[in-house]
């Protein structure tokens, strides 16, 4: 059976988790450094097996050691975003588990494919790729797939239409510079903008923007994890099952776009290895402008992190 390593046991990690125990797609293990934390869930989920039917095996340690021979590793733990905190204000303490936790996956799980969704995003996808050393197509980022499918959730409540009709395109960063696609985004095959007054696209696009942030204050405290979860489970299932897919991700570029040394959300054919090919959306010269824009947002944190001076120290 196949097996997926959830690092981070708590409401994204433990709620993909269930998603997965639940249709019985791969053996998990979760990890989490509150080990009780990882044991409890592990033990709440098997106990759901009969009731279910379906026995798929769960795990739960603070051993990082526990995720050898994993399929894929899913990577959750840091921590969350407070009412009126943005993704970026996440990056120093998250930056420092995210190091920390990958040198685990590279000595341990060197041949797993690794889904990072620790906040901000985009930053810490790329810094996973540096410091896990994986080929690029290893590495991907969940973040622009969840804005699709609430950009789509949202066009579906105002036009009064199934999801299944809607083709949906967001990309850019995962945070406040992320690019929903009007243009591009497809409703029973017409575009969206020729569908609704440029006023109500707009609306759709800025409250797709603040949909995390809408979430998080009404919890008060934590994040979104239920559609956060189904993002992730989609990318889990299309891994393991073989059947390739497109669906945006975060992605390490290198020359696509015209950008280098960034990890930013774009379409993409997701398979068996991974990301098997990155695609170029067809932009009008605003569009391009405004993804070189959040493109340069992600680097001016990725520099703010002095990756390079690390590297020099074997990082
Ligand atoms: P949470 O607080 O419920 O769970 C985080 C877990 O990580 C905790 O159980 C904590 O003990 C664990 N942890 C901390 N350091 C660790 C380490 N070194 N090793 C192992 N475990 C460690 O937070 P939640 O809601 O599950 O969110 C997790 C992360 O995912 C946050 O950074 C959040 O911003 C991000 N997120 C990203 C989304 C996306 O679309 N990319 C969507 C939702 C959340
Ligand atoms: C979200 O978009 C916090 O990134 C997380 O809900």
């Amino acid at each position: 059976m196949k097996k997926v390593a959830i690092i981070g046991a708590g409401n994204v990690g433990g709620t993909t988790a269930m998603r997965i125990a639940e249709t019985g797609l791969a053996c998990v293990v979760l990890i989490d450094v509150a080990e009780n934390v990882a044991r409890a869930k592990a033990f709440d989920l098997e106990d759901a097996r009969y009731s279910l039917g379906r026995d798929t095996r769960v795990e739960g340690s603070s051993e990082i050691s526990r995720i050898s021979g994993s399929d894929i590793v899913v990577m959750t733990a840091g921590l969350p975003r407070k009412p009126g905190m943005t993704r970026e204000d996440l990056l120093a303490k998250n930056a420092s588990i995210m190091k920390d936790v990958c040198s685990g996956i590279a000595q341990y799980a060197k041949d797993a494919i690794l889904i990072v969704v620790s906040n901000p995003l985009d930053v810490m996808t790329y810094l996973a790729y540096k410091t896990t050393g994986f080929e690029r197509h290893k590495v991907l980022g969940m973040g622009v797939n969840l804005d699709t499918s609430r950009f789509a959730n949202l066009i579906s409540k105002k036009l009064f239409i199934g999801t299944e009709h809607i083709k949906a395109l967001v990309i850019g960063s995962h945070g406040e510079t992320m690019l929903p696609l009007p243009r591009l985004t497809k409703v029973r095959g017409k575009a969206l903008i020729d569908l609704l007054e440029k006023k109500e696209v707009e609306r759709l696009v800025i409250d797709t923007r603040a949909r995390g942030a809408e979430i998080v204050s009404l919890y008060g405290s934590g994040s979104a994890y239920m559609a956060p979860s189904a993002a992730i489970y989609e990318l889990v299932e299309t891994i393991l099952t073989g059947h390739s897919k497109e669906l945006p991700v975060s992605a390490v570029l290198d020359g696509e776009y015209g950008l280098y040394d960034v990890s930013i959300g774009v379409p993409a054919i997701i398979g068996p290895e991974g990301i098997e090919r990155i695609l170029e959306a067809d932009l009008t010269s605003e569009e391009k402008e405004a993804f070189l824009q959040s493109a340069q947002s992600i680097k001016n944190s990725i520099n703010s992190l002095n990756i390079w001076p690390l590297e020099e120290h074997g990082l």
